[in-house]
């Protein structure tokens, strides 16, 4: 198909526009009151193609614009620039469903008033904020107005940002979602929300659930735990392993591909010593499978010796000439070390509930080679003192990677290039996160980096390092136990089983529950608490490792959640109604947000997808943490003011109200949805 031309789009323009006109004449008699078109199955059709005829004027004069801009100017990228398409608003509530995220359709809509009311304006920036508490000022804010005003300012025209937040207000089509703009103060323009819509969408969840926003679907790779094998797996491990499940759960919830990886250190020199220290310790390991049931000591075993004993280390070295030649009685010992580290390793994600990949360093062996090659071949390795490197930038700034030692082995760096080739080119990824300590960045930019400049990585995809800071004890030092040893994880998952039983008992739970709810409380609050404790707070800082405060049922931590939510649950139960009874009776009236508390709390609820969404874009789960308290201080409030069953002095239900049993419902669900994201386990009763 040939381009079409700048005349015939005019022309098109202009016959759309007339058909566009001659139907709002229509339109317009109808409104001053000429009835005749009353029942009239063609006032819908008029309607729609009204609407239609809008839509395709916006996109026609798009195009006229560009084309005119193309033929005046030398320049050949805006020929090729697409009109920017408007998105479409929603004009009928009910085709609104319960995953909208409300935000992004306020930015659209103000998006469509912006372009409306400055169309000379490029890319004139939408700013959308949630308005904080006083609800004199809305429920959100467009503050695009300062903004503007500057702008305008800078092409010599004067007007005020409060004249153009009046300029925006005028140009605002009415929209299901709003009920009503204000202008305010110096130009804000305050947005109070629908209580119909607010409603609407809290009635779908009860009718089909909580659902994820809609995005579009990605293969995303997430690199995360990663511990070295025989070397102890350390609360930094834990921290990534708990960290980097949870941005599966959530990239997972909204329909993502994921593949989570464990990219462990299975090779490297320090198998060289293990081997020579196991053919020492257990000369028949071959027939026999060595009882080795502490790897860490045997680790600790094997590099003293390789630290004290000159010969032991000359053995150690043959043996990694050995193994990397694959010679098969070394593979064999390699095997079987990684079998027993792995098997520890396991424990660790069987009792935190974590499904990863196992896929080492060692599978790269070959890609390592060949990516080596390439770059060799391609120029980008550069000779220093014996070693080749790559620089990410061309102007050599930064560190490079060493992608071969001088004595010709390869690196960390050399198998992290091997990795990233290796999920574009056979994983097709389009996200690339690695979860590491935050000291890890640089090493993982400049990968990225490398990565871009031999062309392996493309526009559009992402390597996303996502770090974290130092777990301390207490005492604020490194965390370690009190004889100053490196704390072992599953000892600490234990100290927490511990722990949270005794909370239990404190509380006198143990009376209450079956020896089944108690245990799975126990094992609830306990892997529960841990988690919680790690992301709810901003992950790049240090956090402080303290039992106490993260069992507090006070404040925010998991074990007040967890009873928050099972109150909820409760009330429902001690009222005796089904969630078939309620689902009943939602048919039929609907949840009503009436009462100020009800109202406030469903506004929270319906934050649910921004949340998702910022979260699922830049990683850091703290605010769905935040979010989750939000919820449950907004249920206390709701919970205080608003009876849900009215009981006689005898204790006797005179009185259910349903609607707000159905918000308590939404409540509950949405809650589990966020603690199930974080990776924690509810339980019905505690
Ligand atoms: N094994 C490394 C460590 O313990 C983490 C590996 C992270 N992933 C990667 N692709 N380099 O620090």
């Amino acid at each position: 198909m040939s381009e079409p031309t700048e005349k015939s789009l005019v022309e098109r323009t202009s016959r759309a526009e007339k058909e566009a006109r001659a139907i709002e004449e229509e339109l317009e008699k109808i409104s001053q009151g000429d009835l005749s078109f009353i029942g009239d199955p063609r006032l819908e059709q008029l309607l729609t193609e009204n609407e239609k005829l809008k839509h395709r004027l916006v996109i026609l004069e798009n195009a006229v614009k560009a084309e005119a801009g193309s033929s005046s100017s030398t320049n050949k990228e805006s020929s090729k620039k697409e009109p920017k398409k408007r998105p479409i608003l929603v004009t009928d509530i009910t085709s609104v469903e319960g995953n909208i995220c409300v935000v992004n359709e306020l930015k659209n809509i103000f998006e469509h008033s912006i372009t409306s009311a400055y169309p000379d304006l490029v890319d004139p920036p939408v700013v959308i904020t949630l308005s904080g508490n006083n609800p004199k000022f809305g429920d959100y804010q467009c503050n695009s107005a300062m903004a503007i005003s500057q702008l305008l300012k800078a092409k010599n025209i004067k007007s005020s940002p409060r004249e153009v937040a009046n300029n925006i207000l005028n140009k605002t089509a009415p929209s299901p979602i709003i009920e009503r703009i204000e202008v305010a103060g110096a130009g804000f323009l305050n947005i109070f929300l629908s209580k119909a819509f607010a409603e609407h969408v809290l009635n779908s969840i009860l009718k089909s659930g909580v659902k994820p926003p809609q995005v579009k679907r990605e293969r995303v790779i997430v690199d995360f735990s990663s511990p070295n094998i025989a070397k102890e797996m350390h609360v930094g491990h834990l921290r990534s392993t708990i960290i980097g499940d949870s941005i599966c759960r959530i990239l997972e919830f909204l329909n993502n591909d994921v593949l989570r990886l464990n990219h462990l250190g299975d090779w490297g020199t320090q198998f060289g010593m293990l081997i020579a220290h196991l053919q020492d310790q257990f000369p028949n390991f071959k027939t026999e499978s060595p009882p080795i049931s502490d790897l860490q000591a045997f680790y600790k075993e094997s590099k003293k010796r390789f630290d004290e004993d000159e010969e032991f280390k000359k053995r150690a070295y043959a043996c990694v000439v050995q193994l990397q030649s694959h010679q098969p009685d070394y593979i064999a010992a390699w095997k079987l070390i990684c079998e027993v580290s792995r098997k520890e390793f396991q424990k660790i994600y069987d009792r935190l509930d974590v499904k990863i990949k196992d896929r080492g360093e060692s599978f790269y062996q070959d890609r390592m080679d060949s990516v080596v090659k390439m770059l060799k071949e391609q120029g980008y390795l550069e000779e220093d003192e014996g070693r080749l490197i790559m620089w990410g930038d061309e102007k050599h700034e930064g560190i490079p990677l060493t992608v071969v030692k001088s004595d010709g082995g390869y690196t960390y760096d050399t198998s992290d290039l091997a990795a990233i080739k290796q999920r574009v080119d056979e994983e097709k990824g389009d996200r690339f996160i690695y979860v590491t300590d935050a000291g890890q960045y640089t090493h993982f930019m400049t990968i990225d980096a490398c990565a871009r400049r031999a062309g392996i990585l493309k526009d559009g995809q992402r390597v996303e390092h996502v770090g974290f800071g130092v777990v301390l004890g207490e005492d604020k030092k490194k965390f370690k136990t009190r004889s100053g040893d490196t704390i072992k994880l599953i000892e600490l998952l234990d100290e927490g089983l511990k722990r949270s039983l005794d909370k239990l008992v404190e509380k006198g739970r143990d009376k209450v529950l079956t020896p089944e709810e108690l245990m799975l409380a126990q094992e609830a609050v306990a892997y529960g608490c841990i988690k919680y404790a790690d992301l709810s707070h901003n992950r790049v800082n240090d956090y402080i490792f303290s039992f106490d405060k993260m069992l507090d049922d006070k404040g925010n931590t998991a074990v007040y959640l967890l009873y928050a939510l099972t109150r909820i649950r409760s009330i429902a139960r001690t009222a005796q109604i089904s969630t078939d009874t309620l689902l009943a009776e939602a048919q039929k009236s609907g949840l009503k947000l009436t009462h100020e508390a009800e109202w406030k709390l469903g506004k929270v609820l319906l934050r649910f997808p921004e949340i998702i969404l910022k979260v699922s874009s830049d990683l850091y789960l703290h605010s769905l943490c935040e979010y989750l308290y939000e919820i449950s201080s907004a249920f206390t409030e709701f919970y205080d003011k608003c009876f849900c069953v009215e009981k006689d002095k005898e204790g006797k239900i005179v009185k259910i109200y349903y609607e707000r049993l159905m918000l308590c419902e939404v409540t509950a669900r949405i809650m589990e949805q966020c603690l199930d994201i974080l990776g924690i386990k509810t339980v019905s009763r505690m």
